[in-house]
């Protein structure tokens, strides 16, 4: 039994988009993922989130599952849109209500709210009047989003994250357009994830100077990195997966926890990667009072040699031709059902990096997980496939606590399967079922093997 720390934090996550559903119901204004939704071709299977796993109406529901299951502790995000529907200023009564019912219920089953501000459903009105993240009029407004919610739910939630993986935002929002609102560029990743620091650390800064010490809770923001490891041990390869988590992690994670940009991303990037004045490096340095780190993946990294075939877009997709380096996958690997190498150590590897590079930083594990093709058979699903991830995983979160790291808690995405973003509904990522014809939730077998693990708080 690899036992884990006392008070460890067990949970599960979700998103407002992926499962409230009520796209307009209660004053709630359209989301930038609304709009993107209503291009049939950005959705592999052309759906949207006006039901979703309807949350919005079954959350008692699902809190009372969620207890069953014994779980401690719940992320989830709050829909801008539904707070500031039509203008940055004039809050929503009904969607402040609807967030104080979730609050209430879960912490009269003894579940630790921990709630996400952005996660990636940008009020449409925003984007509408000068273009969301990309304008520095954006900080502003998060700002006054964020009081709105310190304001009305701190006195009982003391875990916020601002900002859901910045690169996710950044990278997949504005670099290669396959994620809301859908534009490719190679600068406006820098931008947005400029403001996107700015907008956090902004935050992050009323909340200290307005309600920490009343409230008494945590701040800090949640970024995803895949692990990089060296093909070889030949010096261009350990420097080339050195640059790849730097321009993953390090671009915002740096700012956080040391005043500026990596240098690897200033050498490469230039004047395309924007800069701090003294003032915002002030400001920014110091945000966070943990870690919070989604994680899924890992993949090999090696130096570009020069001889590379571009015909196929592989070696060059995405930002990563600002890094000078390739990507390689070894065919060994088992695969989940988003065709994502299962790697547990690049788990391990990675807390480890973040250690040593943040000296002994609060970490949060806010996100692990994974999709795999669940059937339902006379009424149960039998998901050994996702037990034997978390297992591995989990495990590998146990080794670095060993190695000193200082993990602190432990969220399984998702608690039930969701909209899975541009992949729709098809990917099954929760450890409760949900049958979209019914809406039914089923716990998987992988939840009550979770139970066990949380219960016995070993793994
Ligand atoms: C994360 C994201 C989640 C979820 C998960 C699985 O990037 O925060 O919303 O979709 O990936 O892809």
């Amino acid at each position: 039994m690899k036992k884990f720390p006392d008070g460890f934090t067990w949970g599960t996550a979700t998103s407002s988009f992926q499962i409230e559903g009520a796209w307009n119901v209660d004053g709630k204004g359209p989301s930038i993922w609304d709009t993107f939704c209503e291009n049939e071709t950005n959705i592999a299977d052309k759906s949207n989130g006006h039901i979703a796993c309807d949350h919005y109406h079954k959350f008692e529901e699902d809190i009372k599952l969620m207890k069953s299951l014994g779980i401690k502790a719940y992320r989830f995000s709050i829909a801008w849109p539904r707070i500031f529907p039509n203008d940055a200023n004039s809050a929503n009564q009904k969607g402040i209500d609807f967030y104080n019912k979730i609050i209430d219920t879960l912490l009269s089953h003894d579940i630790e709210p921990w709630v996400t501000l952005y996660h990636w459903d940008l009020p449409q009105h925003l984007e509408d009047s000068y273009k969301g993240w990309i304008d520095r009029k954006i900080i502003n407004d998060f700002n006054t989003y964020a009081r709105t919610c310190f304001n009305h739910f701190g006195d009982r939630v003391k875990n916020w994250i601002t900002i859901n993986e910045a690169w996710v935002v950044t990278v997949l929002g504005y670099g290669i357009g396959i994620f809301a609102p859908g534009l490719k560029s190679d600068e406006l990743p820098y931008k947005t994830g400029h403001h996107i620091l700015l907008s956090h650390a902004t935050a992050v800064k009323t909340y200290r100077e307005e309600f920490q010490e009343k409230q008494g809770g945590k701040i800090g923001m949640t970024n995803n990195c895949d692990w990089r490891e060296a093909h070889s041990q030949k010096p261009e390869d350990l420097e080339a997966a050195q640059r790849a988590v730097e321009f993953f992690l390090a671009w915002f994670a740096d700012p956080i926890y040391k005043g500026d940009y990596p240098l690897s991303m200033r050498n490469r990037l230039g004047n395309r990667l924007p800069h701090f004045t003294e003032e915002e490096k002030e400001l920014v340095k110091g945000s966070s009072d943990f870690f919070g780190l989604n994680h899924y993946t890992t993949s090999y990294v090696a130096a570009l040699t020069g001889e590379e075939d571009h015909s196929t877009g592989g070696v060059n997709e995405g930002m990563i031709k600002d890094q000078d380096l390739k990507l390689i996958q070894d065919q060994s690997w088992d695969k989940t059902d988003m065709d994502w190498p299962i790697v547990p150590w690049g788990l391990q590897k990675l807390l480890e990096w973040i250690n040593e590079r943040y000296d002994q930083p609060d970490i949060v594990i806010t996100e692990n997980g994974c999709a795999m093709k669940d059937q339902i058979v006379d009424g149960k699903v039998n998901d050994q496939n996702r037990i034997d991830f978390y297992e591995s995983y989990i495990s590998a979160v146990h080794k670095a606590i060993e190695n000193g790291v200082k993990v602190k808690g432990y969220f399984a995405w998702s608690f039930m399967d969701n909209f899975e973003w541009a992949s729709g509904y098809e990917k099954r990522f929760g450890i409760c079922y949900v049958d979209y014809n019914t809406l039914k939730r089923t716990p998987k077998a992988s939840a009550l093997w979770y139970k066990n693990v949380i219960s016995q708080n070993a793994v």
